[in-house]
């Protein structure tokens, strides 16, 4: 990349990824980087702004995160936020204190509209706040640009080292004109010329990818069906007509029409579409078993002995494609926790097939990002805007062993679900049905029945990680209940699950 970078130092803050994403609203390119990046490190990517990220911990603790001093004199302007002002401040012989009264939620500043920062807004502006610590004493050459009743230096500027920090945090959308100051700071502070957007990003990409494979260079995707690898398949279909080989492998666990759609979406684009009808295979192989991480275990190595044996059947190809996207990009090698599930994606592939290269198009994107691109390319809506679907698929939605009857029962149940779900236009995060493998008395006319049960599980949630159940109105439970239990043969009973994550997880396996 040849754009304009802005660099965002991690101090431990949970919205890291919105302060880059934000930038990138901007039309200016974002990277994440730990906190404690060397100052040469850092130099040599030459951004034109840095913008330090909050963080939990408080400066005068021994052991807390730190950048080093220097950062603050290489002429490069500094934006801190929460924790990074702080750390700014206390950089460059400022004193941090705790506060009186700490600050928590949407706050009433006063701000000074002469400051570059605040050019354009009103004096009376909402920040939103979340801290203990405050700057108590300012570092020579600093002024105070923004104040609350509890916090003297809401916000601090050093106009002549192009030093700036705010205690609110503008990146999110309890701050109505966060974006704003982010803008100011980009744009009258860093010189920013905004040189990237989802065009610029396609149109570098395609070039990059072209000159990596060469003129002749073949390439082989996992098309999974899901959004990063559509797009990976689309942007690459665009990049190297006809020499882009997508091996679908239909494990046999997919939704509704599912294999079908997208099938659809991929026909008439200059690619080889492989569809690889494995389902007998994937059910012989899990049948019996009822451990889910067994199932995920059997799936996630069945998929890749599959998608073997059909890549060998191409021929030599050169290049491996993968959709990874630049959240697995910082994410990766900072997970110690205890394993829950193991998430491999389908699509995890062997490391050993012998490729050139691995082409990664969608490293640097945003999951909205990679959503905006698809939609540039023309891929279809309900693919671009296709919920997170588990790699295992309906295999771990169906609780206990898996038969060819009771995925013909989930996958009626949770189309029928889906349907009313997407006509009340509720927003949820992620929903669908699982079949349950409990059964139940009940009454049909004047007989007794002994049915399945179908829970519906709906889901509010930013990251995956927490979540809250979706309240879903009576009304609507009441329709999909009494469709599930009229439609779906051997269903005799519907709940709702209403648990949050913790202490349960997204899906029921
Ligand atoms: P949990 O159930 O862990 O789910 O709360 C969090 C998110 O991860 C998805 N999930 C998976 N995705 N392979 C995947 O590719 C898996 O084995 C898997 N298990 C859960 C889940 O759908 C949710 O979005």
């Amino acid at each position: 990349m040849t754009n304009q970078i802005v660099l965002v130092l991690d101090f431990g803050g949970q919205y890291k990824e919105l302060i880059a994403r934000r930038v990138r609203e901007c039309n200016v390119y974002s990277l994440i980087k730990p906190g404690q990046t060397p100052l040469d490190e850092i130099l040599a990517m030459k951004p034109i702004g840095i913008i330090l990220t909050g963080g939990p911990d408080s400066v005068y603790r021994d052991g807390a995160p730190k950048c080093d001093p220097a950062l603050f004199d290489c002429g490069i302007p500094v934006l801190g936020i929460c924790y990074g002002l702080q750390l700014m401040a206390y950089s460059t012989g400022g004193t941090i204190a705790p506060c009186k009264v700490s600050e928590y939620g949407r706050t009433q500043m006063t701000v000074d509209s002469t400051s570059v920062l605040f050019a354009g807004l009103e004096p009376r502006q909402i920040g939103l706040m979340s801290h203990t610590d405050q700057v108590a004493v300012l570092p020579e050459g600093f002024v105070s640009v923004a104040s609350t009743v509890h916090c003297r230096n809401a916000a601090i500027a050093n106009k002549k080292r192009e030093l700036y920090g705010v205690q609110f945090h503008p990146e999110v959308e309890n701050t109505p004109n966060g974006t704003e100051v982010i803008w100011n700071f980009l744009y009258r502070v860093c010189g920013a010329i905004g040189d990237y957007d989802m065009k610029d990003y396609e149109t570098r990409m395609i070039a990059q990818i072209r000159e990596q494979v060469g003129a002749t260079g073949k390439v082989l995707l996992g098309l999974s069906g899901g959004v990063d690898s559509s797009v990976c398949a689309a942007l690459l279909a665009k990049a190297i007509p006809g020499r882009l080989w997508c091996i679908f492998v239909d494990h046999g666990c997919m939704r509704k029409n599912e294999g079908d759609e997208i099938e659809a979406a991929f026909r008439n684009r200059d690619l080889n579409f492989i569809r690889v009808d494995a389902s007998a295979d994937f059910l012989s192989a899990l049948s019996g078993v009822t451990d889910p991480e067994q199932k995920r275990k059997i799936i996630g190595e069945k998929f890749v002995r599959t998608f073997e044996a059909e890549a060998k059947k191409i021929g030599k190809i050169e290049f491996l494609a993968q959709g990874t996207i630049y959240p697995d990009v910082i994410e990766s090698g900072a997970n110690n926790s205890a394993t829950i599930k193991s998430h491999h994606n389908v699509g995890g592939l062997p490391k050993d097939m012998g490729f050139q290269g691995l082409v990664e198009p969608l490293r640097g994107l945003f999951k909205d990002e990679v959503r905006m691109l698809g939609r540039q390319l023309g891929l279809p809506e309900p693919i671009v805007s296709r919920q997170p679907f588990p790699g295992p698929g309906l295999a771990i939605r169906i609780v206990g062993e898996i038969t060819a009857d009771k995925l013909a029962i989930l996958r009626e149940a949770d189309a029928i679900f889906r349907e009313e779900m997407k006509k009340s236009r509720i927003k949820a995060d992620q929903y669908f049905a699982v079949l349950t493998n409990t059964r139940s008395v009940g009454v049909v006319g004047d007989f007794r029945t002994y049915h399945y049960t179908v829970a519906l599980r709906a889901v509010k949630t930013t990251d995956f990680m927490t979540c809250e159940y979706a309240p879903l109105s009576h009304k609507l439970l009441s329709r999909v209940s009494s469709r599930i239990v009229n439609e779906v043969k051997n269903v005799g009973r519907v709940v709702y699950d209403i648990t949050g994550k913790p202490p349960a997880t997204i899906e029921w396996e």
